[in-house]
């Protein structure tokens, strides 16, 4: 008789989805972070819908960020995020990229620690630099020394981005590691174990 099939290889993405049930995948973190980027391939991976909240913050106001910002004034704006955020968050699940000041917002903090789980996309700040330097169009950062405004607003913010709960170092590595590390941390939060953990008999097998 045939040796009898090896068990299949476990799945981490099912076993992600039946926990997660209705609750969202919340990316949070600095602008330049790649919550965006990571977001799109990390819902590409788990089969979600990706929805970037400012996109729809600009869909809703029918202007662009900057343009909100510059008629109405950032509590417009928050105000705003923060309305659309806790719309998104009624339809999951979903993977959702939040701006980078979103989640220092209390009322937005606890609505997605009750529908969501939140990853922090945690970057240094030369990476940050190196990105947001490519893009003119975050508001906040159109200053005389916009390096300088980048170090404040990260010492105002890391404290709260912290909150989240789990975090992944950003950095200049392909795309696809930082979303495995996504994958596999979400895994072993959700489902206690680690992702890529072998089952115990292959491991023995393979000593
Ligand atoms: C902001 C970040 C931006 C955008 C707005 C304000 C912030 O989003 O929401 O310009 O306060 O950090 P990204 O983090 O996607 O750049």
């Amino acid at each position: 008789m045939p040796d009898a099939a090896p068990p299949a290889p476990a799945k981490p993405e099912a076993d992600i989805l039946s926990a997660l049930g209705t609750r969202s995948i919340v990316l949070v973190g600095m602008m330049g972070a790649g919550k965006s980027t990571i977001g799109r391939r990390l819902a590409a991976r788990l089969r979600l819908p990706f929805v970037d909240a400012d996109t729809e913050i600009e869909a809703a106001a029918r202007m662009t960020i900057p343009e909100i910002f510059e008629r109405h004034g950032e509590p417009h704006f928050r105000d705003g995020e923060a309305r659309v955020i806790a719309r998104l968050l009624d339809g999951g699940p979903i993977v959702l990229a939040t701006g980078g000041g979103a989640f220092m917002r209390e009322e937005t903090r606890a609505r997605i620690a009750a529908k969501a789980v939140s990853i922090w996309l945690k970057a240094d700040p030369d990476v940050i630099m190196r990105r947001v330097r490519r893009r003119a169009d975050r508001p906040l950062l159109q200053t005389a020394d916009p390096e300088a405004t980048v170090t404040r607003l990260l010492g105002e913010r890391e404290p709260v981005y912290r909150k989240a709960d789990l975090t992944i170092a950003s950095r200049d590595v392909p795309h696809d590691r930082i979303v495995e590390e996504c994958v596999e941390t979400l895994h072993a939060h959700l489902c206690g174990q680690a992702a890529t953990e072998p089952p115990s008999d292959v491991a023995s097998a393979a000593r």
